[in-house]
């Protein structure tokens, strides 16, 4: 069932736990998760940035192979199809092509045009039942070697992007894309705690989500935090999975260079690594 993420987070935090959000990059990715989910009884977020929208050959096509498979495979929870770190562009074509989600990473824009073009979006949004989600304080992560340490969100730029009437705030808590380097802070809950206080209900969202320690996922769902995105952990274990059965010479064995053989072991993890997040996340059982 393709849904707006804004009733599944709602839902999710009065019930005090999180909706994971994983991306997809393929076939392979989405079914996995898709399978995942329905098993174990949890709504899911599939979040699909602009790069991983273009090898798919298009948002078009990410809608169509979704709307496919949903029927195909009786997918009963809820699920939402998340444009991830969108630009003002990729939110309006996502729109078009039948996203039941978007997010606009309006945080490198000065605070006046990020609150004029979220502003253009909450009324689209709203009118589509699409749900939206805003970003404020950048988000950090790995660039040509170096890795930017995340920021911290500012309050009263937090305060006027809510007030636009958004549906979940991607507040900056010092966390960042990738793999979190030795000399991480950790998150600041101290920032979040703010934004909880100054922001009030809405549901928060906690990108970077690969590597943080449980303890830290488990405290930031109790200040708010309804979704949690993860990329990265899929994409290790994925890989890691097919260069272990290439090493084994799993493929040179009978037709073990089928494409379907080929990529199973991949897909098994990506199970694995779904259903462990699922787990921490609390969203077990909650469909
Ligand atoms: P990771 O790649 O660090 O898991 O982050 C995912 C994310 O936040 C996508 O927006």
């Amino acid at each position: 069932m393709l849904i707006s993420a804004k009733k599944m987070l709602q839902k999710a935090q009065a019930g005090h736990y999180a909706v994971g959000q994983f991306n997809i990059h393929n076939l392979e990715w989405t079914k996995a998760i898709l399978i995942t989910a329905q098993e174990l009884n949890s709504p899911v977020i599939l979040g699909v940035s602009e790069g991983a929208g273009k090898y798919m050959t298009g948002y078009k096509t990410v809608v169509g192979m979704l709307k496919g498979m949903l029927e195909e495979l009786k997918i009963t929870v809820p699920v939402a199809l998340h444009l991830d770190h969108g630009s003002y562009e990729a939110c309006h074509t996502c729109i078009e092509a039948g996203f039941s989600s978007i997010m606009f990473d309006g945080s490198h824009f000065p605070i006046e045009e990020n609150v004029e073009k979220t502003k253009e979006l909450v009324n689209i949004c709203a009118k589509k039942d699409i749900s939206l989600e805003a970003e404020v304080g950048s988000i950090g992560g790995e660039k040509d070697g170096v890795v930017e340490m995340g920021e911290c969100a500012n309050l009263q730029e937090c305060k006027k992007i809510v007030d636009l009437g958004i549906d979940m705030l991607a507040a900056g808590i010092g966390n960042i894309h990738g793999v979190y380097p030795p000399n991480w802070k950790g998150l600041s809950f101290e920032t979040l705690a703010a934004v909880r206080k100054l922001t009030g209900v809405i549901p928060l969202v906690l990108h970077g989500g690969t590597g943080i320690p449980s303890g830290q996922i488990k405290k930031a769902i109790d200040l708010g935090v309804s979704k949690i995105n993860v990329n990265t952990e899929c994409q290790l274990a994925f890989a890691a999975a097919t260069r272990a059965y290439v090493e084994a010479g799993k493929d040179k064995q009978g037709k073990g260079f089928d494409p379907r053989k080929l990529l199973l072991p991949g897909t098994k993890v990506i199970k694995k690594t779904v259903q462990e997040k699922m787990e921490l996340f609390g969203s077990l059982g909650k469909a």
